[in-house]
């Protein structure tokens, strides 16, 4: 059945465990996600961006998560709108059924330009007012997320903040935060303390420098009732590297968040793990691998299955660690 946000991380805080929020984009990754939800007994997030939203088509999307729920019924599913950039984007979400979206207000509409703090108050308030009245959960975001190593924004994948950024823009300030949530009524608020979209997040294991915890640390004790979402997740382990390279991938060394720094946040108020990255690795590598021994198969389902099932096994190892298996 749908639930919302709200009632969902409402469930995570009091029975202390986090959520993995999983993107989506097709068929193969909804029904991956699902079958590792139910493989765990886990309640889900399935959340697309204006990408996936395009990409797939709204309605087919719509409908595709409406099979998803209809095969699965005993699982609570959260549908969530994954950096919406304007009002609009907020509202079609909600036409097509999403439970929960999330306004990100932290860059302008263009998606690049990091936005002063009174435009981010102003359209997520609207936001939050408006998805309110339809019974729909708003997450909003203080802080830009990017790297502390570089001070760059996002990188190759062309997504978030453009050029350089001052540790003030890069880490949310804990005051900012305390009124921010007040003023805005959002259900739950992303908070940026050094990671990054996509497969490049550090250039060495993260310590305290490059990896702020002490951040969510600081504003759960200043919103002990906020849920908290950590953008930029992923972990981009080196076993999934390597499949990729062995088969012909060209991926650079590099490192994702370790999964005992999240479990860490879950301890301190981190609901919400926005994971996509280290699903994408985990088709691509079984796609390289499938096409590469065997290099006259063109039927997409001989390769997509493998795709699906280490996608499956990605997500089932997160409900694990995260404390979500058994709360379906
Ligand atoms: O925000 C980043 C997510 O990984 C979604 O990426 O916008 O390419 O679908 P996307
Ligand atoms: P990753 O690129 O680390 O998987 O982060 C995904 C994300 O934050 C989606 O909003
Ligand atoms: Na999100
Ligand atoms: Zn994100």
């Amino acid at each position: 059945a749908r639930i919302t946000l709200r009632q969902l991380l409402d469930h995570a805080a009091e029975h202390e465990y986090g959520v993995p929020a999983f993107n989506l984009n097709n068929m193969e990754q909804g029904l991956a996600i699902m079958a590792a939800a139910d493989a765990t007994d886990s309640p889900v997030i399935l959340q697309a961006s204006r990408g996936a939203r395009a990409y797939a088509n709204d309605v087919v999307l719509a409908k595709l998560i409406d099979g998803l729920v209809e095969i699965y019924p005993h699982i609570p599913v959260c549908m969530h709108l994954d950096h919406g950039n304007n009002e609009a984007t907020c509202a079609t979400a909600i036409q097509y059924g999403f439970t929960s979206v999330m306004m990100d207000g932290s860059l302008k509409a263009d998606g690049k330009t990091p936005a002063d703090y009174n435009y981010n108050v102003e359209i997520t308030r609207n936001v939050t007012k408006m998805a309110h009245w339809a019974g729909v959960s708003v997450e909003g975001e203080l802080g830009v997320l990017g790297s502390l190593e570089s001070g760059q924004g996002e990188a190759e994948d062309g997504h978030g903040a453009e050029g350089t950024l001052s540790h003030d823009q890069l880490l949310t300030d804990p005051d900012e935060a305390v009124k921010f949530v007040e003023a805005t009524k959002v259900d739950a608020l992303a908070v940026a303390m050094g990671t990054s979209h996509g497969a490049y997040k550090f250039t060495r294991k993260p310590d305290g420098e490059v990896l702020a915890m002490n951040v969510i640390e600081e504003i759960h004790r200043r919103l002990p009732t906020t849920h908290l979402v950590m953008h930029g997740s992923s972990s981009v382990p080196q076993d999934l590297q390597d499949i990729i390279n062995q088969y012909g991938g060209q991926m650079k060394p590099t490192w994702g968040v370790p999964v005992e720094e999240i479990q860490r946040g879950i301890k301190h108020g981190v609901r919400k793990i926005n994971i996509d990255t280290d699903n994408r690795m985990a088709m691509t590598g079984q796609i390289r691998k499938v096409l590469t021994e065997n290099p006259s198969e063109f039927d997409p389902r001989k390769y997509l299955k493998p795709a699906m099932e280490a996608m499956t096994k990605l997500c089932k190892q997160r409900f694990e660690e995260f404390n979500t298996a058994g709360k379906g």
